[in-house]
């Protein structure tokens, strides 16, 4: 071996590597190394080091270091020596070049493997520590609102309602005209919407199900009304032109008030608390004769309009001071409505009520902020 080869070869050697047994490494190894051996003893000698060193390297970074000692394509030894074989001698150049580019390959096919064996040891590493709780696996959840829906779906079932699904998108005279809103009547301003043609609307309630319920079937019906509902409304915490109602329908002979304030005191206990306060009060709605609306007690102030916020005490923000929530519309279904859907209002009567789901909901949970419904924070909906 040419002395400048030699050279280059030890140079690069640390005598901090520790060595190893290259053939662990390489099923082969011994028959390429007598290979080798065979072409140039100095050189098989010189590699055996290096091989000997990647062999006994306990961790990537030695390794890496070796690696980029023998084979580094700039300041690699072999690759160093190789670049010397233009300058010697035709025989030289012969004999060097073929050990060479042996051992070459021979480091690198031991470097890759004890890499891959360095890795697979790595990935394995670490002792576990059964005691350590598990990962759960994230899974998702209904909605708040999904979830009160359903409980309220629940508990009507209880008393004998069906569900009833009807479109969001509407005629305007299933939306108004069938439920008594004569055409320029002030109360249609609270019910102000979004129109896709004269003719049609976005729903602003779900009550028009109750004109398709009665055009399609006969008396007498129990039936409950779930949807989402718009108007066109000025968007602030309480306010939403989006939200969802639930309807109810009972319509048979001699249905009377009494049923209706039952059944509304039924749902108030099973959804506010069993000794809820609750008051009917007289209002007007276009569909129902006599209408009320129905209140609970505030719970924020738990009925006393006050609320303390930190040390500060000021007129309770959910109740605006009344004491009272208004948590649905009610009354006895109004003759007129009868008539627009073909039943005899002498022989049938029947009581409706309608709820928003939002209103509820937050109620129950504090929530003060009606738009969180619908923004999707994670960090909300998690909370139910
Ligand atoms: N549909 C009415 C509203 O949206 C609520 C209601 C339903 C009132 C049934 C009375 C009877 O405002």
């Amino acid at each position: 071996m040419p002395p400048a080869i030699h050279d280059i070869l030890t140079r690069r050697l640390d005598p901090a590597w520790k060595p190893g047994e290259p053939s662990a490494l390489l099923a082969d190894y011994r028959e390429r190394m007598a290979a080798l051996a065979m072409v140039s003893q100095e050189i098989a000698q010189a590699t055996a080091v290096f091989t000997g060193a990647i062999a006994g390297a306990d961790d990537l970074a030695t390794l890496q270091a070796v690696r980029n000692a023998a084979v580094s394509r700039e300041s690699g030894a072999f690759s160093q020596a190789l670049a010397l074989l233009p300058g010697l001698p035709d025989s030289e150049k012969r004999v060097s070049g073929k050990a060479l580019n042996l051992a070459k390959a021979l480091v690198e096919a031991a470097e890759k493997a004890k890499r891959e064996a360095l890795e697979s040891a790595r990935e394995g590493d670490g002792d576990i520590d059964v005691t350590l709780p598990g990962r759960r696996p994230w899974t998702g959840r209904p909605h708040v609102l999904a979830q009160v829906r359903e409980e309220l779906l629940d508990l009507f079932h209880g008393l004998g309602f069906s569900v009833y699904t009807s479109p969001e998108v509407e005629l305007e005279t299933y939306n108004f005209g069938k439920l008594n809103f004569a055409p320029d009547h002030p109360a249609r301003d609270a019910h102000d919407t979004y129109f896709v043609s004269p003719d049609v609307l976005l729903r602003t309630h779900t009550s028009p199900g109750w004109v398709r319920a009665m055009e399609e079937r006969k008396p007498p019906l129990r039936l409950v009304f779930p949807g989402r509902v718009y108007r066109a409304e000025a968007v602030d915490a309480s306010h939403m032109d989006q939200f969802h109602q639930i309807d109810g329908l009972y319509v048979a002979k001699n249905v009377s008030m009494a049923d209706l304030k039952a059944t509304l005191n039924t749902f108030a206990r099973a959804i506010y608390r069993r000794d809820v306060p609750t008051r009917i009060i007289p209002i007007y709605f276009p569909f129902v004769e006599p209408g009320v609306q129905m209140d609970v007690q505030c719970a924020t102030c738990t009925g006393t309009g006050r609320f303390r916020d930190g040390n500060e005490e000021k007129r309770c923000p959910v109740c605006k001071g009344t004491k009272w929530v208004e948590v649905l519309g009610a009354g006895m279904v109004h003759p007129n409505v009868f008539k627009a859907v073909g039943y005899d209002p002498e022989a049938v009567t029947g009581f409706a009520f309608g709820m928003g789901l939002e209103r509820i909901t937050m109620g129950r949970h504090g929530i003060h902020e009606i738009r969180e419904f619908l923004q999707n924070d994670i960090r909300f909906l998690e909370q139910f």
